[in-house]
């Protein structure tokens, strides 16, 4: 028999931001699998419960299924930093497997923002599915990603008109700006990549726990802003104990 799970897309960390249909699947559940992070705070781990207490009611964590998340290493250059990546995945993948056998009717994931951005869960069922001989039927319910709260909270649209927009990493922007890309998107840069970013005539729109009571916006030229997001940034990871920010590279 097939098991069915349902990729549920919570939005950016609030339980304001998550849409109708989610909280219909949520509901409708009879498992929840959640990913516990050992290097996430306390604080991501609330944002999913104070979404499942009050979309879904308190007793949801008699259905919880925890499970520990694979440690992960920070690799060095691209290729190490691929394999390391690989061998996380197959590593989540199994323990993705343990933890769906048995009859646990309809299973709901929550993954933060939405499903298809920089999100693993449905890679790793995939693999899963492909390794295991696991049946699996999986369905995906939409989020609000942090690029689409980030556009709300600046009220900028993404692209200019008839333009392109192109979404990356830190990672990859620190070897510059990409060739040709008018608006470029940043997610997942823990080492604010912007601030190496040379070129005349970018504007920076940053923000930082985007839809939630946290959140922090600031926009400007890039060369002028970029060392008060610096600290800015730095003040708030310090506070909080984490970040997550997201930004927009607009060439003039
Ligand atoms: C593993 S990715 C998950 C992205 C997610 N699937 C989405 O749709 O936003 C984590 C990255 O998403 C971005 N991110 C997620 N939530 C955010 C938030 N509330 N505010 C700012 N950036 C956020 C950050 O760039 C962070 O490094």
């Amino acid at each position: 028999m097939a098991i069915h799970v349902d990729v549920v897309g919570i939005g950016p960390g609030s339980p304001d931001l998550i849409t109708v249909q989610a909280v219909d699947v949520l509901r409708a559940a009879d498992a929840f699998l959640l990913v516990e992070k050992r290097r996430e705070t306390r604080e991501l781990v609330e944002a999913r419960t104070a979404i499942l207490d009050r979309h879904v009611g308190p007793d949801w964590s008699e259905r919880a299924i925890y499970v520990q998340d694979a440690e992960r290493g920070v690799g060095g250059d691209a290729r190490e930093h691929q394999e390391e990546v690989s061998a996380w995945r197959a590593e989540r993948a199994r323990r993705f497997a343990a933890a769906l056998e048995g009859d646990l009717g309809r299973v709901a994931i929550l993954a933060w923002g939405d499903p298809s951005l920089y999100d693993s869960t449905l890679g790793v069922l995939e693999d899963l599915g492909r390794d295991t001989g696991l049946a699996l039927e999986v369905s995906v319910v939409p989020g609000i990603s942090s690029i689409q709260a980030l556009a709300a909270g600046h009220r900028i649209g993404l692209n200019r008109v008839g333009g392109s927009v192109q979404v990356t990493t830190g990672r990859r922007l620190r070897d510059g700006m990409p060739d040709g890309a008018e608006d470029v998107v940043v997610m997942l840069d823990p080492s604010c990549a912007f601030s190496e970013v040379e070129e005349e005539g970018v504007e920076l729109f940053w923000g930082a726990y985007l839809g939630t009571a946290d959140e922090i916006l600031i926009s400007g030229p890039l060369g002028e802003i970029a060392a008060e997001v610096e600290q800015v940034r730095a003040e708030a990871k310090a506070r909080k104990g984490w970040m997550f920010d997201t930004y927009l590279l607009r060439r003039r």
